[in-house]
């Protein structure tokens, strides 16, 4: 038995690709297999275009981000009802709310195998959650999933040049994504660096990939390889 967290950025759940219901239903069937195989899985879903649309809208009357974080947690908190209730109408054994505090996620996790969240406070994204909650409930691995195939020295769009990895050692991926800092409501790096520093003290094992092929995802949680970067204290071995 094992416990993972994931993190499932929340471009993903409308991808733009046309089969989308497809994805969804993958993913219900990875919870369901993970289930059956005894491990314990934490989701925290990322807040996506309802983050993006709500925190564009009112930015130019709200000057402080601590505000415009609430609106995006709102957006998180939605979208993990969107999943939660799917999983459940699914018939798999789920947590019955949406915990607003890793704590209160940990503990839900002794009690039920799949515990769906979204964020908790101002100051962080769902990475952050997540890599907490994976470090809370001492999670074999945080898995990132989100919308690039790996971790590149440069954005990828900016410098077509630039270089991806397969492993990293975390203090190599935070070189990459900066010093531990909240970036402005809805901006985000491939990872955010406040959950790259915390990953980096409690050596927590971090899989990034990207989500919108749900075999990938499959693969980090059930252990084989994956097409992604793998973040270790080690980085390859
Ligand atoms: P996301 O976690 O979705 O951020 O939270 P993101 O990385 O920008 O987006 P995707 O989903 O991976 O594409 C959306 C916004 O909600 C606030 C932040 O402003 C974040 O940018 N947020 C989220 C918090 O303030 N605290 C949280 O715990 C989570």
């Amino acid at each position: 038995m094992a416990s993972i967290v994931a993190a499932l950025g929340g471009s993903l759940l409308r991808p733009e690709i046309e089969n989308k219901h497809v994805w969804l239903d993958d993913l219900i069937s990875i919870i369901r297999d993970r289930v059956a195989m005894g491990d314990r899985l934490g989701l925290v879903i990322g807040g996506g275009a309802p983050a993006r649309e709500g925190i564009s809208l009112v930015r130019p009357l709200i000057d402080d981000d601590y505000h415009l974080d609430k609106i995006g947690i709102a957006a998180t908190r939605l979208n993990a009802t969107i999943i939660r209730e799917a999983v459940s109408e699914a018939g798999i054994s789920v947590s019955g709310i949406i915990p607003s505090s890793v704590n209160e996620a940990v503990q839900l996790l002794e009690k039920k195998p799949v515990v769906i969240m979204g964020g908790t406070i101002p100051g962080h994204t769902t990475d952050a959650v997540a890599i907490r909650f994976a470090i809370a409930a001492n999670a074999k691995k945080c898995i990132i999933a989100t919308n690039v195939e790996k971790v590149y020295d440069e954005d990828p769009r900016l410098n077509p040049n630039a270089e991806s990895h397969e492993y990293l050692t975390h203090h190599e991926l935070q070189k990459i994504v900066g010093p531990a800092e909240h970036e402005k409501a809805g901006k985000s790096s491939v990872v955010d660096p406040i959950g790259v520093a915390e990953a980096l003290n409690a050596r927590m094992e971090l899989n990034i990939l990207d989500g919108r092929v749900s075999q990938r995802i499959r693969e980090a949680m059930e252990g084989d390889y994956f097409l992604g970067t793998v973040v270790s204290s080690e980085g390859k071995i």
